[in-house]
């Protein structure tokens, strides 16, 4: 399993050290959401700060966009160092162009859902992604409730994978926890995302080793 602690819930004062401690604690990728206050009511990691982050840890960064016109900003991220790209379904925009962009430059490019979205409508563009991640809470905030309909359409994903012969990971994000990852394995995910989980938790090493369902 692979573990993507969320940025968004480590402490805003001291971000340098939150990354190599999770880093060295066994997360292999650092999940960073970008966010503009109009894709979702809440604001998140600018290019600036990713670049400025990119010279401490050597970790992957699995940059998640919730912006508006996220094909205007995506190269922005790319420069600043993502090692992945991750977009909404539901903005629309042309997913081919940027998936073959991002993958000439050898970056994982990744389609997001959120909650309300039927994983069916991904269907033809399952070719085109690396990750497709399911939103298992209303984008914009940490610290919410998995919402158990997650699992369904993780299991989902998982047949349709199967069906059309792609490879591309299942990725899961919002309210992961430890007493769910075995669930969400499971169901089928490779990757989950975690936040509160991870950076309010008081033993994280440990807690790190459970998500990834290493045994302890
Ligand atoms: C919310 C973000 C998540 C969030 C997850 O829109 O995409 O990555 O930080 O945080 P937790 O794990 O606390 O739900
Ligand atoms: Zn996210």
């Amino acid at each position: 399993m692979i573990l993507s602690p969320s940025l968004l819930a480590a402490d805003s004062g001291k971000y340098c050290q939150e990354i190599q401690n999770v880093y060295e604690c066994g997360a292999q990728y650092l999940h960073i959401d970008c966010m503009d206050g109009h894709f979702v009511p809440n604001f998140g990691f600018n290019p600036t700060l990713v670049k400025g982050l990119r010279k401490y840890c050597p970790i992957f960064f699995d940059v998640h966009l919730m912006i508006e016109n996220p094909e205007v900003y995506y190269q922005t991220y790319i420069n600043a160092g993502a090692d992945s790209i991750t977009i909404h379904f539901e903005n629309n925009c042309n997913f081919k162009e940027i998936s073959d962009s991002c993958r000439q430059q050898g970056i994982l490019f990744g389609i997001a859902v959120k909650p309300s979205t039927d994983i069916f409508s991904v269907s033809p563009l399952l070719s085109l992604i690396d990750v497709l991640l399911i939103m298992s809470i209303e984008p914009g905030f940490g610290g919410q409730k998995f919402r158990t309909m997650a699992l369904e359409k993780i299991q989902t994903a998982s047949r349709l994978r199967r069906k059309s012969g792609s490879s591309f990971k299942i990725a899961v994000d919002g309210g992961v926890n430890v007493p769910l990852a075995r669930k969400i394995r499971n169901a089928g995910a490779d990757i989950l995302v975690a936040g509160s989980a991870i950076f309010n938790s008081s033993d994280r090493e440990r807690n790190i080793k459970q998500l990834i369902l290493e045994d302890l």
